[in-house]
């Protein structure tokens, strides 16, 4: 009898050690699927790509299904009055970067949100109108169709004028995220009706139907995505901009383009590094970290050790020291990318480094070549059948952008352009000071942070990640890479983990609940660093994995938010 009790316990044990042992982690694991995956931040848009694929098409394809369908079911980011980057690698070999990121009206001017006194007019460049940059996501999400997609673009609306139409139930986050931008979407009254329900609030369950907006996607679908910069919507957007103070006229719509442009790569470690370029900051800031960090045994260091976010926050601190002297929009002024992202430039970089003893912001300078909520933003990940990839973040920048919806046409609009400098030397709402590089001018894209990346392993694609959260987009999608590539976690489990944040000024780091034990704190301390006065989460990644022996597509959706991958 004690023996068969001993055998079985004997058994027990050894059950739960081959689990252990064959799951890897005790973290959740990925969604796995053999054909197709989409990871974003909600369910019903997931499920749109995949229903995309079924029907033949292909990530592109889906992603322009996708993208429209979060501008109808996750008002907050998701857009089609706004802008972002799309970062595709196609099953061939090609890749490019879509940049459909916004640009300033032909009537911005450098000091447009100063007072006679030189001083930054509050609210001017955040809220209402004046905030406005001409939107991006509807030509962005067409070139990418037309380059890339197979399907017919009326095709790819649909879902989204449906959902638009017949209206989906409000969930708890959608609850929270209306509540906490209630001050400002109750200044218009468009957004007042729509999204506050006329001031009475949605209660969860409800449905939410946006008529205008669905009349909007049905112009869309007949005429053809030129509708919104020539059409009735262009015409509706241009004629409230002026009734409102507005910038925005006919010939700002007409004149926007996306356009394509040539990723950014790097290697680390062996695996190819496919990224971003400017006017988004993203990928310049993630390679120029990378390349800081490849010398060091990381793993070696122990995952959110003190020396290894010591490391990490003074890479972090020398590489948003330059985004903030140099970048801005290449198509205004030769920016010096090259120099930043090669490996020469962050040898001389790392030199300045003290493992001991963290360098004050103010000493760091460039070298020579908030309140803050992160769900304003959003990216999300598409693998198919074939193994085409897209990385596609894009935004209204701040939680329901300006706060404007355009009259009678159910588009929430950006207010991108506080993305530019306002003034040099004084902060935007996500802390970050910018330069001269990244002044106002007409026709002029503000710089981003937004880093939708691809990783191929041996020629093919191994995992692609981005995730909003303003300047910590950057940092997060850093960690994500690291913890997979240094740390070997699956991709869930990779974007689970604590993260921290440095962004040069403020010269703080910015750490996550749980993230980092006491005793990390102090050691760091002790080692010259501050702290944010309170931990806060950061980013919602949105990654997918291809497994490299079974081809399995892996999705991962943050658990900081409540995103979902769904597969096929
Ligand atoms: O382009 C950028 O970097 C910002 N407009 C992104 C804003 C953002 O991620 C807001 N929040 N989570």
């Amino acid at each position: 009898m004690k023996h068969r009790r001993r055998a079985s316990l004997f058994v027990c044990i050894a059950i739960l050690l081959v689990a252990l042992w064959t799951t890897g982690t005790a973290a959740r694991r990925p969604v796995r699927a053999r054909h197709g995956m989409v990871a974003s931040a909600s369910a019903i848009a997931s499920r749109v790509g995949v229903e995309i694929m079924k029907k033949g098409g292909n990530a592109v394809d889906a992603a322009v299904a996708v993208g429209l369908a979060l501008a109808v079911v996750y008002p907050v980011a998701g857009n089609i009055g706004g802008g972002g980057f799309m970062t595709i690698r196609m099953a061939d070999g090609r890749t490019t970067v879509i940049d459909y990121r916004e640009m300033a009206p032909g009537r911005a001017s450098r000091n447009m949100y100063l007072d006679e006194r030189g001083r930054v007019i509050p609210e001017a460049s955040t809220i209402g109108y004046q905030a406005v940059g001409v939107p991006g996501t509807v030509a962005g999400m067409a070139l990418a169709l037309k380059k890339f997609g197979t399907l017919a673009w009326e095709d790819l609306v649909r879902p989204a004028e449906k959902l638009a139409r017949e209206g989906f139930p409000v969930d708890d986050r959608l609850i929270r995220s209306l509540r906490a931008y209630r001050s400002v979407l109750s200044r218009f009254p468009d957004s007042r009706r729509i999204f506050l329900h006329n001031g009475r609030g949605y209660r969860e369950g409800d449905i939410l139907r946006q008529p205008e907006l669905a009349a909007t996607l049905r112009r869309l679908m007949e005429y053809g995505p030129d509708e919104f910069y020539r059409g009735e919507t262009a015409r509706l957007i241009a004629e409230d901009m002026a009734r409102n103070g507005g910038l925005i006229t006919l010939d700002d719509l007409k004149s926007y383009r996306a356009v394509e442009r040539r990723p950014l790569r790097t290697t680390y470690r062996g695996y190819e590094i496919i990224t971003v370029p400017p006017p988004s900051s993203g990928g310049v800031a993630l390679i120029e970290m990378l390349h800081m960090l490849e010398p060091y045994d990381l793993a070696a260091l122990g995952h959110n050790s003190a020396d290894y976010v010591h490391l990490l926050v003074e890479v972090m601190r020398r590489a948003f020291a330059d985004r903030a002297a140099f970048l801005g929009d290449p198509d205004f002024s030769p920016l010096p990318v090259a120099g930043l992202i090669s490996r020469a430039y962050a040898d001389e970089r790392r030199k300045t480094i003290d493992m001991m003893r963290a360098t004050p912001s103010t000493e760091i300078g460039h070298g020579d070549p908030l309140p803050y909520e992160s769900e304003q933003t959003t990216h999300y990940t598409i693998v198919d059948a074939a193994g085409n990839v897209v990385s596609n973040t894009y935004t209204l920048n701040s939680g329901f952008g300006s706060g404007v919806v355009a009259h009678g046409t159910g588009i929430l609009l950006n207010n991108e352009m506080d993305d530019f400098t306002s003034k040099p030397g004084v902060p935007n709402q996500f802390g970050l000071i910018q330069s001269e590089a990244n002044s106002i001018a007409p026709r002029k894209r503000p710089l981003s942070a937004m880093t939708p990346t691809i990783v191929l392993k041996d020629g093919r694609p191994y995992f692609a990640v981005g995730s909003p959260g303003g300047p910590t987009i950057i940092n997060t999608v850093l960690q994500v890479i690291l913890n997979i590539i240094d740390f070997h976690m699956n991709i869930q489990q990779a974007i689970d983990m604590p993260r921290v944040h440095h962004q040069w000024l403020p010269d703080r780091i910015v750490y996550e609940p749980f993230g980092l034990s006491r005793d990390t704190i102090e050691a760091l301390k002790r080692r010259g660093h501050t702290f944010a006065n309170r931990p806060r989460y950061m980013g919602d990644a949105q990654g997918v994995m291809i497994d490299p022996q079974t081809g399995m597509r892996l999705g991962a959706s943050d658990g900081r938010r409540g995103g979902q991958a769904v597969g096929f």
